[in-house]
């Protein structure tokens, strides 16, 4: 695909070429990443940041992604902050905002609604999270993870075995992450979840229509032994009518430890797109995996950097030029990555 200028709204958009494309640009952001160089291609430039639904690291790194590369960041956070709350419909607020910025990164709780955001944006958006439906950004860095993991024990995405295991019906993450690696060769998935929140059947099918091999299951000791990668999810709860719909399901799967001993191989790769619900009653990825080295969430969390680094710089065309404007940090850097 052609990035420059070009809306990042759907993994769909993307062919393998394209993925190993954004990655070869993500390791090249890595000195900056990791604070030894910077770099301020971006000088100038504007990164409208409207974030309609809660979010942590997704808003915050596409925030340090663009001031990485020498952007600056306005943020719009929550609805009542934003005029949307007086009616304001979408295709104005787009105008608008389009008007101060030259990329925008936007999440919002209704499916569809960022592409409606985009038809009316006169610069590139990219979708941070639309409902249920896609979460692209993260995607293509659990993705990211995956390959670096795997690479570790010498070997690459095509063939992989991958367990996801909880929200699948409303978890946009795995809905994208499934589409993603349709792109691969040979993917055998189990996906885990109670039969009310399965993956939906669209995605399943289109995988299996690949030829990637697709088993579905509600039980998860069973269906983490022989994979290469286990991916938690949150029961997400703000999707639910109820409370106490969503009090049903949390808690249903627990990785912790033992189970971990006892069911998987012994390197299987521990992954969660994050926040982890750390509450008694769901904790579906324990803190007692905290020092096990195949636990990848927090390299996940800081791959998102290097990989939303590069999103900004193929879609605003300055991949050649991030060097040129470089040079060493001038503060000593203790941080250890
Ligand atoms: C996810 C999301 O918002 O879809 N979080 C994230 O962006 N890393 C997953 C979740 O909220 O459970």
């Amino acid at each position: 695909m052609q990035f420059a200028g070009s809306h990042i709204l759907s993994v769909e958009q993307f062919a393998r070429g394209d993925v190993e494309r954004i990655f070869a640009v993500a390791d090249r952001m890595e000195p900056y990443a990791h604070r030894r160089r910077v770099t301020r291609v971006l000088d100038g430039a504007i990164l409208g940041s409207m974030f309609f639904e809660p979010s942590t690291r997704t808003r915050v790194s596409f925030g340090s992604a663009f001031n990485l590369l020498g952007g600056e960041v306005r943020e719009t956070t929550g609805f009542e902050h934003s005029a949307i709350a007086k009616g304001e419909s979408l295709y104005d607020t787009a105008r608008v905002l389009s008007g101060y910025s030259d990329v925008i990164a936007m999440r919002h709780p209704a499916a569809g609604s960022v592409a409606e955001f985009a038809a009316a944006s006169r610069v590139p958006v990219i979708n941070g999270g639309d409902g249920s439906n896609e979460h692209p950004s993260q995607a293509l860095l659990d993705l990211y993870t995956i390959k670096s993991e795997m690479a570790g024990r010498g070997r690459g995405i095509d063939r992989l075995r991958i367990a996801m295991v909880g929200d699948l019906r409303y978890g946009r993450t795995v809905h994208s992450l499934c589409k993603l690696l349709r792109l691969f060769d040979a993917v055998q998935v189990t996906l885990v979840s109670p039969r009310e929140l399965a993956m939906p059947a669209d995605i399943v099918e289109e995988m299996r229509a690949g030829g990637h091999q697709v088993v579905e299951s509600d039980a998860m000791e069973a269906s983490i032994s022989h994979v290469d990668i286990v991916y938690a999810t949150r029961i997400q709860e703000e999707r639910f009518t109820s409370q106490a719909e969503a009090d049903l399901y949390r808690g249903r799967y627990r990785l912790n430890q033992s189970i971990y001993t006892h069911h998987c191989e012994p390197n299987t790769v521990i992954m969660h797109p994050l926040p982890r619900d750390s509450r008694d009653h769901a904790r579906e990825l324990d803190d007692d995996l905290n020092d096990n080295p195949n636990l990848a969430i927090f390299r996940q969390t800081d791959n998102g950097v290097l990989v939303r680094m590069a999103l900004f710089a193929l879609v605003l065309e300055v991949v050649e030029q991030v060097d040129r404007h470089a040079r060493d940090v001038n503060w000593y850097t203790a941080r250890r990555f």
